[in-house]
């Protein structure tokens, strides 16, 4: 079912279709804030009166045209500026293909460029999203330049891939703040753990070396146990609790952000927006698919 759904995302016909269906568009407001940045800065808004920060994605990804990328920057530039005008706790994440990555690698770097010398301006954040193991090599070398002149970009490790604990300890030894998540894509056994087991365990050792040696990571998980680990593991190094934070996904596992927030620990929310939502909303089912009878049961239900 995970595989299915997974190359469901990359279907461009069924893609148009979803986006346009309103029926589809209700399915996926379970996963996604909204169509509009107002919207999306109303959702950020009441999420921080709880006690909760942010990190704003404006959804689009695999963009197939110089002007789209460009469209997607000034959003991004938009969402930065509201952001810090209506004091909202929060930053961005971005994905390099929305950026232009496949068109022009020199277009793409411009693109983020602007945006992180806006973040630095504004002493905000831009968090560069890691996409397929075909764009790790060059996710990370635009994320060490650009941070070797601006500081003020960090980017994401998957713990699926063989080859993380190697870039881990690259993005320590240059001070690069790293997002730590189980990864979400497809990939070939010859890139990556297949059993979660394996990427459970990779991901333990990745979040304890990023504890010890990384500055502010991020533990970007819902799974409950690894949390538990987190936790143990940082009363037993006495690391405190302003030196790292959680994240989860906007509209997963409310129970436990309550509980993290209520417990004092720093939480941080992947807020996506906008009308390019299919491919993220099917990452979101292949995770778990019992969310597609949760959610055929309320469409039969409407
Ligand atoms: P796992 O999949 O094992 O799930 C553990 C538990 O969490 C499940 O038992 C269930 O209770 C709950 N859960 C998980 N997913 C759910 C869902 N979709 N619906 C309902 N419940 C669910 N990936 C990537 O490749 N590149 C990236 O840049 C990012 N960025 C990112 C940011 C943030 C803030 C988060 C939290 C995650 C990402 N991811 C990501 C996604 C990540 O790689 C992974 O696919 C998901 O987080 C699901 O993995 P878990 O760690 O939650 O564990």
């Amino acid at each position: 079912m995970r595989t299915l759904l997974l190359f469901l995302s990359r279907q461009k016909q069924l893609r148009k279709w979803m986006e346009t269906s309103a029926w589809a568009r209700r399915l996926s407001g379970r996963f996604v804030a909204g169509d509009t940045l107002p919207e999306a800065l109303s959702t950020c808004q009441r999420i921080n009166a709880e006690g909760i920060a942010v990190t704003l994605d404006h959804l689009g990804e695999n963009v197939a045209s110089p002007a789209e990328a460009a469209r997607s920057r000034d959003a991004y530039l938009q969402a930065l500026t509201e952001i810090v005008k209506l004091g909202i706790d929060g930053n961005v994440s971005l994905k390099l293909t929305q950026f232009g990555m496949d068109l022009s690698l020199a277009d793409c770097r411009s693109n983020v460029e602007q945006l992180v010398r806006q973040a630095a301006q504004l002493g905000n954040f831009v968090r560069v999203d890691m996409e397929s193991s075909a764009y790790t090599d060059r996710t990370l070398d635009l994320v060490t330049d650009l941070h070797a002149r601006y500081a003020a970009v960090g980017t994401v490790i998957q713990s699926y891939l063989y080859r993380s604990r190697k870039d881990v300890e690259m993005l320590c030894d240059r001070g690069i703040r790293v997002r730590l998540c189980k990864g979400a894509y497809l990939e070939p056994p010859s890139a990556a753990f297949q059993r979660k087991a394996d990427v459970d365990r990779n991901y333990i050792e990745l979040m304890n070396l990023l504890l010890e040696k990384g500055v502010y990571p991020a533990i970007a998980t819902h799974d409950e146990s690894i949390i538990a680990e987190t936790e143990r593991f940082v009363v037993s190094r006495r690391i405190p609790r302003d030196a790292f934070e959680f994240q989860m996904l906007y509209g997963i596992r409310r129970d436990i952000q309550r509980r993290l927030a209520a417990e004092g620990y720093r939480l941080r929310l992947y807020v996506p927006y906008g009308e390019a939502w299919y491919p993220y909303f099917m990452r979101r089912l292949a995770e778990r698919p019992a969310n597609v009878v949760f959610l055929a049961r309320n469409l039969v239900r409407r």
